[in-house]
Formats: C-alpha cells, sequence, structure tokens
C-alpha cells in the first residue's frame, strides 16, 4: 500500500502521462487533483498514442480506479470526447472512472471569455484557451457552477441564468458584443451532455477514504508543472491552480497526513509552451536538436514548445516546494548526440550570482545563466532496460542531477513507450 503523488517538477509536459502510465499499473487509484483540459499527457502503447486530457493516464490500466477530483476544473466536452477515444481503442472505462460532485464545471462562456481576454492583453500569457483562467475565477469568485448543481434540475437553470446575464454584460461593456451567451443553447446543451457525465459522478473523498481503510495504492496525478503553480510559478506567466503537491489536499479531500511520498517527474533539459521567463532557452543548434529529437510540440494546442538546458536551481526549487522524494526522470534519450551538455548552477544578475531560483518574472527575464558542462554521449540508449548498461557518461549525468538535487533517481526514462522505462 502506498499514496504517492506525481508531480511536474519544470513548465509542464515533462512526461507525467507516460510515468503514470508506467505507475499504474502498481495503483488501485489514479486522482487528478488540479487543472483542467489544459492538460495534454501522452501515452503510448505499443502502435497506439492516447493523449489525455481530462480523463486520468492511469485508465488505460483496465484494474486500475480513475478519478477526477474536486479541485479540477471539469470540460465535459472534452471528457466525452476522451471516452469515445477510449472506447474505440476497446478500452471500457465504465465503473472504474468517476468524478467528483464538487468539481467547478468549465462553461463554453468561459472558453470564450479566455481568448477574448488574452487577445486583449498587452502582455499575453499564452493559454491554452480552455477556460482554465474564467472558470477557476468564478470558483473563486463564488459564481461558480459546479458538477452537482448541473444534476440539480431546479437549481442548475437559475445559476446558469444569472451566469449568462452577468456574462453578458460584462462582454458587451468590455467588447461591446452584445448577448454574446444565449440562455437556451447552452442549457440544453449541458444537460444533454450532462446525461453522458452522470453515471460517472461519485464522490472522490469517500472514495479515497475507502480505498486507505482498505490498503489499497493511491497515486496522484498533476498536471502543468511547479514553475506553472499559481503560488510558486513564475506568476503571471502561470495557469490558475495549485500544480504542485499540496494542490492534491485541497483537489481531492485527502487529509496531508496520509501521503507517503512525492515522485517529481523532470525532463533531463528544459522546455516551456507559452511564454514567460526561462533562462536557460536556447536558440542555437542544441536547442534546435532537443525541439527536433524530442519532438517538442504542445500535446494541447500544438504550439512549438520552447527547449533549453537543464536548470539546477528549478530542480532544488521544485524539491523545496513539492518535498520530492524521488526522480522520473524523462527523455535523457533526447540528449544523447551533444558534444558537450550544460546545466544551469546560477543565475548572474546584475552584478550579483543567484543560487536559489525565485518566481518572480521581471527578475528572471534580467538573468543569465551560469553554467557548468557535462561530456555528452552519442550511443542509442533507447532500447537499455538495465541501468548498469547505460553509458558511463549517462550515469555521470544522472549522479550530477542527484547530487545537485539531493535526490534520488528512481526511474530512468529512454523512450515515450511504457518498456523504455528503467527503475534505478
Ligand atoms: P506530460 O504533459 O507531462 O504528460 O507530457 P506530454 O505528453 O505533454 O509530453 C511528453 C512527450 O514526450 C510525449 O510525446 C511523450 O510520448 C514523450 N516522452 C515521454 N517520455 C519520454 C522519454 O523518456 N523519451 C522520449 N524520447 N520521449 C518521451
Ligand atoms: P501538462 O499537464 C505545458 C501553460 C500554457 C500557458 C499557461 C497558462 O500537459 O503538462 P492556461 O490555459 O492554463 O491558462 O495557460 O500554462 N500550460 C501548460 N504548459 N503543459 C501543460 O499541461 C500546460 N497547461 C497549461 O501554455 O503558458
Ligand atoms: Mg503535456
Amino acid at each position: 500500500m502506498s499514496v504517492r503523488i506525481a508531480v511536474g517538477a519544470q513548465w509542464g509536459d515533462e512526461g507525467k502521462g507516460k510515468i503514470i502510465d508506467l505507475l499504474s499499473s502498481g495503483a488501485d487509484l489514479v486522482v487528478r487533483y488540479q487543472g483542467g483540459a489544459n492538460a495534454g499527457h501522452t501515452v503510448k502503447i505499443d502502435d497506439k498514442k492516447f493523449i489525455l486530457h481530462m480523463i486520468p493516464s492511469g485508465v488505460l490500466n483496465k484494474n486500475t480506479v480513475s478519478a477526477i477530483g474536486n479541485g479540477v476544473v471539469f470540460d465535459y466536452d472534452s471528457f466525452i470526447s476522451e471516452l469515445d477515444i477510449l472506447k474505440n481503442a476497446g478500452i471500457r472505462p465504465e465503473g472504474r472512472l468517476f468524478i467528483s460532485p464538487y468539481a467547478h464545471v468549465v462553461m463554453p462562456y468561459h472558453k470564450e471569455i479566455d481568448r477574448a481576454v488574452e487577445n486583449n492583453r498587452k502582455t499575453k500569457i499564452g493559454t491554452t484557451f480552455k477556460g482554465i483562467g474564467p472558470a477557476y475565477q468564478d470558483k473563486i469568485t463564488r459564481c461558480g457552477i459546479r458538477v452537482v448543481d448541473i444534476l440539480d434540475k431546479e437549481y442548475f437553470p437559475v445559476v446558469l441564468k444569472s451566469n449568462i446575464d452577468s456574462k453578458n454584460q460584462l462582454f458587451e461593456a468590455l467588447y461591446g458584443e452584445k448577448n454574446k451567451f444565449d440562455f437556451n443553447a447552452i442549457y440544453a446543451a449541458c444537460l444533454d451532455k450532462f446525461e453522458t457525465v452522470k453515471p460517472y459522478v461519485k464522490d472522490v473523498s469517500i472514495m479515497i477514504e475507502e480505498a486507505l481503510e482498505n490498503k489499497k495504492s493511491i497515486l496522484f496525478e498533476g498536471a502543468q508543472g511547479t514553475l506553472l503553480d499559481i503560488d510558486h510559478g513564475t506568476y503571471p506567466f502561470v495557469t490558475s491552480s495549485n500544480t504542485t503537491s499540496g494542490g492534491v489536499c485541497t483537489g481531492t479531500g485527502i487529509s496531508p497526513t496520509k501521503i507517503d511520498s512525492v515522485i517529481g517527474v523532470m525532463k533531463a533539459y528544459t522546455t516551456r509552451v507559452g511564454n514567460g521567463p526561462f533562462v536557460t532557452e536556447l536558440f542555437d543548434d542544441a536547442g534546435k536538436h532537443l525541439s527536433e529529437k524530442g519532438f517538442e510540440v504542445g500535446a494541447t494546442t500544438g504550439r512549438p514548445r520552447r527547449c533549453g538546458y537543464f536548470d539546477a536551481l528549478i530542480a532544488r526549487y521544485s524539491v523545496r516546494v513539492n518535498g520530492i522524494s524521488s526522480l522520473a526522470l524523462t527523455k535523457i534519450d533526447v540528449l544523447g548526440g551533444l558534444e558537450k551538455i550544460k546545466v544551469c548552477v546560477g543565475y548572474k544578475y546584475k552584478n550579483e550570482i543567484l543560487k536559489e531560483f525565485l518566481p518572480v518574472s521581471n527578475v528572471l527575464e534580467k538573468c543569465v545563466p551560469v553554467y557548468e558542462e557535462l561530456d555528452g554521449w552519442q550511443e542509442d540508449i533507447s532500447e537499455i532496460k538495465e541501468y548498469n548498461d547505460l553509458p558511463a557518461n549517462v550515469k555521470k549525468y544522472i549522479d550530477y542531477i542527484e547530487k545537485i538535487t539531493k535526490v534520488p533517481v528512481e526511474i530512468v526514462s529512454v523512450g515515450p513507450e511504457r518498456n523504455q522505462s528503467i527503475f534505478k
């Protein structure tokens, strides 16, 4: 029995989907705790590739129960289209996939508002346009609509009407567009779609309590990454939820005393999609190498991901704010072929050398990386199954990361497939 959290240690897209799928074979319950359909978690099984936005990556393991906690903003369109994808692939999630009645719902107007706000913002965040910010905004300002509210036939039309009236007023005031959102159309479509959602609704906190009582193993699936956290990330270039391990307790209703360990999913280099500071970003051939060999294209938006060297300050920060107890080091195969590999060990800021990461974008924008250099390797490591069979320079790179983070590497991922994983 174990209760673990898998959290993204950088700016998202670290390979959480792959690692969660891998670890889910030893988990009875996999639970998402925050974010929404802005996530794009890729799981490759043989010749099939699944990109999951809403449904936990544990769903591909038929012995695992998956749940979406109250901290997630629930996108029913995404949920329904993923159900179809799973069913077409012969995967039956009925009876082992659940959604908390207390999750807030992303409504169609949230997506429109996301787009309008972003398009009218001077400094663009580069959001995924999935309605995440506006949905969390309604939650925090206490006018949101939860799954349980949509299932309440009397309450839903009242709360929806009030929301649509106020969004229409706001839209007209800000953008001059009248009656942007139509109550009847949204109401009818939503009720219709919730007929599909209804059988999956179940109290996730109670499910977790029962799982704990029955000594089951639970794995919490983080979405996005530490530096996109609303509190600990590179504000304002962040998402609107607590992506870090702390989000698990509020986002699912589990007590912090029940959590045993936190595995940080960390890319062997760094990527970022969307805007904001990125101290080790590369614009040279090494950056091109990472981008091309790593197929660094956003799983949700198809945008190219910005690429850079591994940043030890980010890694240590992530260990600190999440309480990371072990690492899944991913995509280390992608570094193969580089003559030298740099690791950032400090930031030159004005006349100082900073040794600790700080979540202040306007300072980070002015930081210049201070690098140490390690020898690269030329071998293809993607088929290696045993740690000891890895080339010496790969092991040196891993040792180096363990030394600077003071955290052991538990899994070395050398390719996108389940079996391209080495347990150290
Ligand atoms: P997530 O959002 O953290 O789940 O990550 P994404 O799925 O958005 O992006 C990770 C990408 O890298 C996906 O295309 C994965 O199939 C792929 N991937 C995961 N682990 C590895 C690895 O160790 N090596 C390589 N080459 N690709 C990997
Ligand atoms: P996974 O779970 C990478 C980024 C967006 C944007 C910022 C805010 O696949 O790792 P939002 O739509 O959340 O308001 O966008 O956050 N972003 C991600 N980047 N991986 C993700 O998820 C992301 N989810 C959001 O690009 O910069
Ligand atoms: Mg992703």
